[in-house]
């Protein structure tokens, strides 16, 4: 008996120690402010794995995700803020954001489409990025919160915002899985012709967001081809094979291993920051695009998508300067991106997959995060 209930009290101090580990230092309270007449809170997912991540209706972003190493230890490997202030102040606007209308960049703001001219804010110099000054990822989505692993959010963005055409009606699902997979999914319609290309931009970090570079971190990239930019990281139109390339990652490489080297796409990107041209297999909608290895923690994340393209980004413009969770700075490649999109600057690429949408169809955009060890 006495056994027993030793036994049982190791047991409870074992799950509770493990509970302190797995809790995330985020507070819902620090969340709770009115921006632009609306109601920001902070919404939390879990799953029977004790898998945990908190997201914000502001800006649709994902604050925190509690992930557990090869030992079962949780550590939050996003890059973010632990208040609602943290976001609406960043240099770095895109922390774990929904990102729309336009991620990535289009050439000069400028676009036609039946033969009208649109124009977009410059909020990149010369081009316009991630939906112009102010895109979704900076606007207060409506939130309607289904059980414990599922958060929906709502957005209506009006006609000519941003310089967008058409009345889009936006939703993004969050879903967290049993089996460790976040699920995004996207759905939109339009009342014009428009263009839109959808994506999360969280940065990663294996070891722990705040926790040294993502230097070490095992690439496979599921992309035999690329799109090469011009100096202001707009794609040339070409599209090249990544064979002989620093851009090869079709056998797992660190992402180290040659982002130094002398390379024109490299010096244009400062590091990796292109779009990849993913391989696809017949008859399937989502398929793998990506995955990252973490030697030292064993963490392994897997990105699936239905999407032709993945921006891989390595934090090349992180200079330390945002000082985020835990008082943490976050330096020069301490974290590492796979937008699943679209190509950028399609709307000018007719040969590029189309990023038309029309009145009658609906937008379906899902990218799957996939967590486990090894
Ligand atoms: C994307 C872009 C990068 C950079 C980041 C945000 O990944 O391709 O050039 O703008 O977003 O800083």
């Amino acid at each position: 008996m006495r056994i027993i209930t030793l036994a049982l009290l190791a047991v409870f101090a074992f799950a509770s120690c493990n509970q302190k580990i797995s809790k995330t230092v985020i507070k819902p309270e620090a969340f709770h402010k009115m921006v632009d007449g609306k109601q920001v809170e902070l919404f939390t997912l879990k799953n029977k794995n004790g898998l945990e991540i908190a997201i914000t209706n502001y800006g649709g972003r994902i604050v925190s995700l509690m992930v557990p190493d090869k030992s079962g230890k949780m550590e939050d490997i996003v890059l973010g803020y632990e208040t609602i202030d943290g976001y609406l102040n960043a240099n770095e606007q895109y922390f774990g954001g929904s990102i729309g209308r336009y991620g990535n960049r289009i050439a000069n703001g400028k676009f036609s489409l039946d033969s009208i001219e649109y124009k977009l804010a410059i909020n990149n110099k010369p081009n316009s990025l991630h939906g112009g000054v102010k895109g979704f990822s900076a606007k207060v989505w409506d939130a309607v919160l289904k059980g414990n692993n599922e958060l929906e959010l709502l957005l209506v963005s009006p006609d000519m915002e941003e310089g967008y055409p058409g009345e889009l009606k936006v939703k993004v699902n969050y879903k967290l899985t049993d089996s460790n997979e976040l699920t995004l999914t996207y759905r939109a319609e339009t009342s014009k012709p428009t263009v839109l290309n959808l994506t999360n931009h969280s940065y990663f970090n294996l070891h722990g967001a705040g926790n040294g570079d993502i230097l070490d971190h095992e690439v496979f990239l599921n992309a035999d081809k690329y799109t090469p930019v011009d100096s202001t990281l707009i794609p040339t139109g070409k599209i090249e094979t990544v064979i002989g390339t620093p851009f090869d990652f079709t056998t797992p490489a660190t992402v180290g291993a040659r982002i130094n080297e002398k390379n024109e796409q490299l010096a244009f990107g400062l590091g990796y920051d292109h779009n990849f041209v993913l391989n696809k297999v017949d008859g399937k909608a989502v398929s793998l695009a990506a995955s990252v290895y973490d030697p030292q923690s064993g963490r392994f994340m897997e990105v699936f998508t239905n999407e032709p393209g993945v921006q891989f980004y390595c934090g090349n413009f992180l200079k330390g300067k945002e000082i985020g969770k835990q008082n943490k700075p976050y330096n020069y490649r301490s974290a590492l991106c796979f937008e699943t999109q679209h190509f950028p600057d399609s709307p000018n690429h007719a040969d590029f997959p189309t990023v038309v949408l029309r009145p009658g169809e609906i937008y379906n955009s899902v990218c799957i995060y996939k967590f486990s060890t090894k």
